[in-house]
This record gives C-alpha cells, structure tokens and sequence, in this order.
C-alpha cells in the first residue's frame, strides 16, 4: 500500500486560517502554545465532511451509532481494550464531559486532585464547579514523570472526591503503566475516590510505547473510573466539538444515564460524523502522522542539542508537546511576553500548568520541520 504523505501547507496558507491558533496574535510572531496540528485533514475526515456540506445535512446531532461501533473498533484494534458500543456517551468536548460527570457526583467545595504540571484548564473546569483543587505534583526523575503514590495517598486522605488524571499526560508527554494505573484505582476505591481519566491524547502514543486504558487496568479501576475519549487530537478536529464518556461499572454506568440529555446534543453533527470516520477509516493516516509527530520529536532534539545552549528536552512518550525545560537560565519576571518581545515567538509558560511547570515552556511540534526550526532559532536568540 502506498504510505501516506502528511504535508503542512505554506505558511501564507496557514496564516489565512481562521481558528485560534492563526488569530491570536499578530502576523510577525511565531504561534506555538496551541495544541493543534498544522497537517493537512486525514482524507476519510475531509470526505465525510464534504460529503455533510454538499448534502446540506448541517441540523442539530441526533442518534449516531456510526460513532460508538467506530470507537469500539479502534479501542479494540489499537488498545485491546473492549467496549460495548451501547454504552458509550457523547459530549461536546471533554472538558464538559468531565464537568457534567462531576456536577453529578459532586457538591461545591469538594475537593479535586490533579497532578501539576498538567493540562491547565483542569484549573479552569474545579473553578467552573466551584470545588477545591489539590495538587501532588508528578514525581520528576531526570526529565521522566511519574505518579508520586506517598503524595496521591496523602491527598485522598484528606479527602478528595475526584481525581482528575491526565494519560497521556500533557504537557510532559508520560504515559502511566497498568500496574501503575492499577495500583492507582486500588488506592481510589480504598478511600472513595472517583478517577476521571483524560485520555484525549492517547490515540498518539510513539509506537515503542504502550498505551493502556485506565478502565482496562484492573476491576478496581472498572469500578472508580470514568474514561474521556476524543478523537479531536490525533485528527486535528478540535473545532468540531466532540468527545466520548466510557463507564464500564454498574454504579458509574447508572451516573452516565444520569447525564442531561443535552450533553449529547450539543456536540455537533459534524465532530460526531468526522470523528467516525478517523476511528473507522483514519489508522493508516494516523500511523504516518504518528512517523512524521517520531521524526519532529527527534528533529527537534537534534536543533537544541546543536545550540549548544543549556536546554534540556526528553522527547515526550505521547502526543507532541516539547517540553523545555528552561530552568538553568532562571528567567525572571512575564516569560511569555519576553519571548513575543524579544523572539517574536508565543510559547506556553510552563507555570501555566501548575507552580511545579515553572521554568520550563512548551511548544508544539506537530508542524512543519521549517517552522520547528524558526521556533527553535527565535528561543535560542531570546536565552543567548
Ligand atoms: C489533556 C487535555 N484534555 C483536554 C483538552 C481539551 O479537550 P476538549 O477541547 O475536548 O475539552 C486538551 C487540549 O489540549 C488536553 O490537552
């Protein structure tokens, strides 16, 4: 079979896009905080969209089988992991899928455990439910990030509700083991937490590294967890507004039944119908975005080790987020603005994601090798 070619337009083109990323900031500075992907539409999803506009089939989402069998059948042939299609629950996006699961089980001033650095909108989804965040920092062992088990009991200790667990973990790109997860579910049932696990980045784990399912790890985990699904990520479809709930327990199936019915209509027909299509139609799209996001992690090494300045970068086991780890040059003061001042570039500081994140910036390298390179010179201009 003919491999499949994953291109970037030019930058006059992409610079005429009209999502976020491309408006953000002015013409002349370099965007790289967005979790996006500058690559070209994986051919099933540009066709199953096409085919929505020029049928002018554009109403309000209604039943979609077609999305569930498909998720079932990249679950099972990507991750072995078995789901019944009748069981899974969709949502707009997964920050609301993880809200409304929480209103259901929560009250206000609950408590929520994250594990910084990490995602930061999990900050901004406790605030929307009024509850408290805890934190307990990932265990960091020269660059590689795991959970830290003393801290984790600790907290659910003193009494947190929901634990929000990002895997594979963005910003530093780990990914948890299934002893590691299991080991974790069994803590959650010992003290009555319920996990919600973030999972929107795992259809892009590198193909040395596993990606295990936290509902597949173990019984306890069946029982504690609730799993966010979405191809949004991996298909560059974020915009489209569509996610997936799995619940594999009696009691967790009984709170997915109990989720607004509106949490499915207001997902759109399009995220829903595109998101088909990649989990059906779009592995061998995915397997070559998966070689070219392998050859930008390494591509990207290469440019900063060739700097010969004092940066430090593991290449992320997931998705495709350069973890910088900038802490060698203690910068002081508003980073982000004195890297569009001074380098005409936009990075994510890294204390966005929690005080544990400070000092370190992320940039995307899901794009052309071209542009990874400016970004690289213009973040080397602003450390010199
Ligand atoms: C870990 C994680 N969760 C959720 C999201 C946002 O997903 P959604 O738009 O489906 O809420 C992102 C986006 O970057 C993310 O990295």
């Amino acid at each position: 079979m003919e491999k499949i070619k994953i291109s970037v337009p030019p930058f006059s083109a992409l610079q005429k896009r009209k999502s976020e990323k491309w408006r953000a900031f002015p013409a002349d500075i370099l965007p790289m905080p967005f979790a996006v992907m500058d690559y070209e539409l994986a051919e099933p999803v540009q066709v199953a969209l096409m085919s929505l506009v020029k049928n002018s089939d554009t109403g309000y989402l209604g039943n979609v089988p077609e999305l569930a069998q498909a998720l079932s059948f990249f679950a099972n042939q990507r991750w072995d992991w078995q789901i019944d299609p009748s069981i899974i629950k969709i949502a707009p996006d997964v920050g609301v899928g993880v809200i409304e699961i929480c209103r259901l089980i929560l009250k206000p001033g609950d408590k929520i455990l994250i594990n910084t650095p990490v995602y930061y909108n999990f900050y901004n989804w406790i605030k929307e439910l009024h509850c408290e965040v805890v934190d307990a920092p990932l265990a960091e062992n020269e660059l590689r990030y795991t959970l830290d088990f003393p801290a984790i009991a600790k907290a659910y200790a003193s009494g947190v509700k929901v634990h929000i667990l990002c895997n594979p973990h963005n910003p530093v790109g780990a990914l948890f083991t299934k002893s590691e997860l299991a080991e974790l579910a069994d803590l959650a049932k010992q003290y009555g937490v319920r996990i919600m696990s973030d999972e929107i980045h795992a259809p892009l784990v590198y193909k040395e590294n596993t990606f295990t399912p936290f509902l597949s790890a173990s019984e306890s985990a069946r029982e504690v967890g609730f799993a966010f699904l979405s191809a949004t990520k991996a298909f560059n479809i974020a915009g489209l507004k569509c996610a997936q709930i799995i619940a594999q327990s009696d009691q967790n199936l009984a709170t997915l039944g109990r989720l607004p019915l509106a949490v499915h209509s207001r997902a759109s027909l399009f995220g829903a119908i595109a998101s088909a299509a990649a989990y059906q139609d779009g592995t061998s799209w995915l397997d070559a975005v998966i070689d070219e996001l392998d050859s930008s992690r390494k591509f990207l090494k290469e440019l900063i080790s060739k700097s010969g300045i004092a940066i430090e970068y593991r290449m992320p086991e997931a998705s495709y987020f350069g973890w910088l780890d900038l802490r060698k040059f203690e910068l002081q003061g508003e980073i982000a603005s004195k890297f569009i001042s001074e380098g005409k570039i936009a990075i994510a500081p890294g204390n966005f994601y929690g005080p544990s994140g400070s000092g370190f910036i992320r940039i995307n390298f899901a794009t052309s090798k071209e542009i990874t390179q400016d970004a690289v010179e213009r973040i080397v201009k602003v450390l010199r």
